[in-house]
């Protein structure tokens, strides 16, 4: 958030404050202090003028200085009512040079997925994309998707969800069918892209998509979703956006603990697995994760490493 913008929103939660007395404690001019009270105004601060002055009584569920005010982690956040997609737009802002931005929105035309498919983001879910500059090499650049995953994980249980993580990094919730079958529904994904040289990372991108204050019957079935909505009741998107962007700065300053973190919740460790990868068709059951994010297949003849493809739960052999 701009700087003036913040300390007039400070002040105004501090209030009630006179345009005269704001304008000289910020040592800025009027006109400039009722330009930020509007343009807060515009993005759905409830700021109250009466005799005694500004005061704002109310928070927006949802936007970018909302966001922005008490996260404990260092990005700015720039908020869409819509966009086509929070990870297009990070990358325009990655050629621009910005870092430690956060593009989230409220509702997407255009999501992207895994493996290039569709990802279905209607109003009320929580899109967002953050774009940073760490210093270190690409191959450890998964464990930035992992640090994602863990920390909508973490925010999500404190909502109450018994959120578990499935390799490489869908947030899911066990539950059962219709036929009482146990089944795990998909909360959140996460879709990272990079660019830079092998040996440092020029940008990266985490495109974070949680299936918020949604319906389950407003995404595609075939994608097994649930919701925050149906798992818990809807949740206030400002906090929520907060504990993930501030779980996720923890992680990323410390890689080392994603692994660690990530196998607390892990739902794939000890099933059997189909893993669809590049290099073919991995059977097994799902023994360990590595740093950064690959995961460990015993198949019976030997361990594989598989460190990038599509993994399906599968039912224990009889015996
Ligand atoms: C997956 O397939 O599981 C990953 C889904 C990632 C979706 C998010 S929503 C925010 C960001 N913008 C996009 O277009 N995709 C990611």
């Amino acid at each position: 958030m701009q700087e003036t913008r913040e300390r007039v929103l400070d002040a105004l939660v501090d209030g009630p404050v006179t345009g005269p007395e704001l304008a000289e404690r910020l040592d800025v001019s009027r006109a400039a202090v009722w330009k930020h009270v509007e343009a807060l105004r515009d993005e759905g601060f409830d700021v109250e003028s009466g005799s005694d002055g500004y005061a704002i009584d109310e928070f927006p569920e949802f936007g970018g200085s909302a966001v922005e005010y008490g996260l404990e982690a260092p990005f700015d956040v720039e908020f869409h009512e819509s966009i086509p997609s929070t990870n297009a737009r990070a990358r325009d802002l990655a050629q621009e040079g910005a870092d430690d931005v956060v593009v989230l929105a409220d509702e997407q035309t255009g999501g992207r997925g895994r493996l290039d498919r569709e990802w279905s983001s209607p109003s009320g879910g929580i899109w967002l994309s953050v774009l940073a500059r760490p210093d270190i090499p690409a191959t450890h650049a998964p464990a930035y998707t992992l640090a994602a995953a863990v920390a909508v994980a973490r925010a999500a249980r404190e909502a109450g969800v018994d959120a578990r993580i499935k390799w490489p990094n869908d947030v899911v919730v066990p539950g059962t069918d219709a036929d009482g079958e146990a089944v795990e529904r998909k909360l959140a994904g996460v879709l990272t892209e990079m660019e830079g040289e092998a040996d440092r990372v020029s940008w990266v991108i985490v495109g974070t998509g949680i299936n918020a204050n949604v319906d389950p019957g407003d995404l595609p079935s075939e994608a097994e979703p649930t919701t925050l909505r149906a798992e818990t009741g809807d949740v206030d998107r400002r906090v929520f956006t907060q504990r993930v962007l501030e779980e996720f700065d923890d992680l990323r300053e410390d890689l080392d603990a994603v692994v660690p973190a990530w196998r607390e919740y892990a739902t794939t460790l000890g099933k059997r697995v189909r893993v669809d990868t590049p290099g073919g068709e991995v059977v097994g059951e799902a023994v360990d994760v590595s740093f950064p994010g690959a995961l460990v297949v015993d198949t019976g003849d030997e361990r594989v490493t598989v460190t990038a493809g599509d993994c399906e739960h599968l039912r224990p052999v009889e015996d």
